[in-house]
């Protein structure tokens, strides 16, 4: 069982990173190998459209740090993508990563079943500001064939490290680990 991590802030030890952290340590109290990896640090080209993909079994055509990712994505049981809210969306470092997994999509027999979760970080202290996009997130991952299993969102977070303070969402984060790992 493996569960792996992707932080879509430019933040380290921001809010995102904390909560996906989080959700991480629930998944290894539950016995599960994980692994953590910041999406800002790594070379994510856009995906080009070139639908190379599509007659080639889930294959990408861009040789980038992505190869890595949808290795990575096949050898786990389950994500989860994490992102700050930035201008009403996910981040574009989140939205790199999301745009190329139109690859795989359709391929779940080579890929393998994945479940995922998704983490939201956001300044604005009402939790329900974001809810239709946060919702059809949601429906993207999961008609992209990774079945969403959880969302956890902080709101009011302005500064790194603001998501500390608060026990039922870090508390929610560890359960929905636990969940990811079984
Ligand atoms: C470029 C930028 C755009 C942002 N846009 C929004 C926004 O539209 N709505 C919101 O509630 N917060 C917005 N924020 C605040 C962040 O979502 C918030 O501070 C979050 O905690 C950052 O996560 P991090 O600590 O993981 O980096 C924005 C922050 C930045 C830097």
């Amino acid at each position: 069982m493996k569960v792996v991590g992707f932080v879509g802030s430019p933040r380290e030890g921001g809010n995102t990173e904390i909560m996906v952290e989080e959700i991480l340590k629930g998944a290894s109290m539950s016995g599960a190998e994980t692994e953590i990896f910041n999406l800002n640090k790594l070379n994510i080209k856009p995906c080009q459209a070139c639908m190379h993909c599509k007659s080639n079994e889930g294959e990408c055509a861009t040789d980038d740090d992505m190869q890595k990712i949808y290795k990575e994505i096949m050898e786990s049981d389950a994500f989860i993508l994490g992102s700050p809210i930035y201008m009403w969306q996910m981040s574009a470092q989140a939205k790199l990563f999301t745009d190329r997994l139109y690859a795989p999509m359709g391929f779940e027999e080579k890929f393998g079943k994945t479940s995922s979760a998704l983490v939201f970080s956001q300044g604005n202290p009402d939790i329900d500001s974001f809810e239709e996009y946060i919702n059809s997130t949601k429906e993207v991952f999961n008609l992209l064939g990774y079945t969403v299993k959880g969302v956890l969102i902080s709101a009011g977070d302005q500064s790194p490290g603001d998501v500390k303070n608060k026990d039922d969402v870090l508390k929610k984060a560890r359960e929905i680990g636990k969940d990811l790992a079984n």
